[in-house]
């Protein structure tokens, strides 16, 4: 098999007079990220079960009240370790917050060591070791999307600087709160003195629901269907990838049948996909909040803990130019994820998609506009870029 091009946290620009051959390249590099992970403080305290500390915005939102429960129950980290959470509001919450500590007390998790909350990001961000980023303006009727990028570029600048200089140089970061890849370049940009790939957005919620749809279609355990990507911005322009997956073993296109494939991918599970969020609002009267929270467990616990393998998982990561998208923007593509960090799935890791020569075409397509609308999306949030 060829060599994957690109490997976290060493890029492959560092390695790149090794040759590929026999995997030569590729050995180095995995030798060296598997010397920098045994150095990451976050990685050693869960090895030695040491508290983690985790900050979570919008902890009194919809989200923040179905995924606040779960991590101090040990769903994040695994049901032997320990944590600490600090909740943070905003000062109109904050009453709401409290009522959630409340609850949050009466559960007496064993192993939530210390609960905090704030409506001061500084004091609740302090020493955190992952950062939760739910909490956000959210669209009212009439706003432009423009108006949307602005309000919560002001927000996501400001959470950044905070993270700067208060929580830990190895803190993780998930941005959850919309429009995600944009807010999430916004934190990373005014956070300088943390890795940018220790900043990522969620798009494991479209994954999921990816896999859901697939799953019921082909009636097979979700745990069945295999190499399922979520690519681009965390918006309806999103492309649901199914050109490697894998349903039992078996080539998707052979389920659902070569002759129907293009049209089921192209105009029945993409556009599902992409319209189950506008979806639930129509039916539940509320967005999701429960199975975005779940989504939110799931992006951060593969990402410290590692994903399943040989399959991947889709993630909004800070582009370093893979699949030719401009260096710099948080775009989602397929990621395994593996001792503390995640590597890009390059087109090498894509043997089936050679097949489909015509389908190719379309993903280039829908890559492209994906990064047209990230590219739009910044230029709007521009006065928010350091
Ligand atoms: N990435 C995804 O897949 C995905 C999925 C679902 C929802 N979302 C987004 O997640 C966000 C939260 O959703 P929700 O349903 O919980 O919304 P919500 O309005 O119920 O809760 C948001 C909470 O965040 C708080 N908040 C706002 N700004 C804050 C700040 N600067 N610091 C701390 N707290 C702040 C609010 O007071 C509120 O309590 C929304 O932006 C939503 O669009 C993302």
């Amino acid at each position: 098999m060829a060599a994957k091009v690109l490997r976290r946290p060493v890029p492959s620009s560092a390695f790149s007079w090794y040759p590929t051959a026999m995997g030569i390249r590729q050995r180095q590099l995995d030798a060296l990220n598997s010397q920098l992970t045994q150095q990451d403080p976050l990685l050693q305290k869960i090895k030695k079960k040491q508290p983690v500390r985790v900050a979570v915005t919008g902890g009194a939102g919809n989200i923040g009240y179905a995924l606040l429960f779960r991590i101090a129950n040990g769903e994040l980290l695994g049901p032997d370790q320990p944590v600490e959470i600090s909740a943070i509001e905003l000062k109109s919450g904050f009453q709401a917050l409290q009522g959630v500590a409340m609850e949050l007390e009466d559960c007496a998790f064993p192993l939530l060591e210390k609960l905090t909350i704030s409506d001061d990001p500084d004091e609740g961000f302090d020493g955190a070791d992952i950062a939760l980023l739910v909490g956000s303006f959210p669209r009212g009727p009439g706003m432009e999307r423009v108006d949307l990028m602005k309000k919560n570029g002001g927000i996501f600048s400001a959470a950044g600087k905070s993270l700067n200089k208060f929580a830990q140089k190895h803190c993780r970061v998930t941005v959850v709160g919309n429009p995600c890849n944009t807010n999430a370049l916004i934190a990373c940009q005014h956070a300088h003195d943390l890795p940018a790939r220790n900043f990522t957005a969620m798009t494991r919620l479209d994954h999921d629901r990816g896999v859901g749809f697939l799953s019921r279609k082909t009636m097979l355990p979700p745990n069945e269907i295999n190499h399922f990507a979520v690519w681009g911005n965390h918006s309806a322009t999103m492309f649901a990838d199914l050109s490697d997956t894998l349903c039992h073993g078996v080539p998707t296109s052979e389920l659902v049948g070569e002759f129907r494939f293009e049209r089921y991918w192209r105009h029945e599970l993409g556009p599902k996909v992409a319209t189950r969020g506008a979806r639930i609002i129509q039916v539940r009267g509320k967005s999701s909040a429960a199975s975005a929270a779940n989504a939110c467990i799931s992006h951060t616990r593969d990402w410290v803990l590692g994903s399943e393998q040989p399959d991947w998982t889709s993630m909004a990561v800070v582009s370093d130019g893979e699949w030719n998208v401009p260096a710099g923007l948080v775009f989602s593509y397929p990621v395994y994820c593996k001792d503390g960090g995640y590597t890009v799935v390059t087109d090498e890791d894509h043997p089936n998609f050679r097949d489909f020569h015509r389908m190719q075409e379309y993903k280039k397509y829908c890559i492209e506009q994906n990064v047209k609308e990230l590219l739009d999306e910044k230029d709007m949030v521009a006065e928010f870029l350091p």
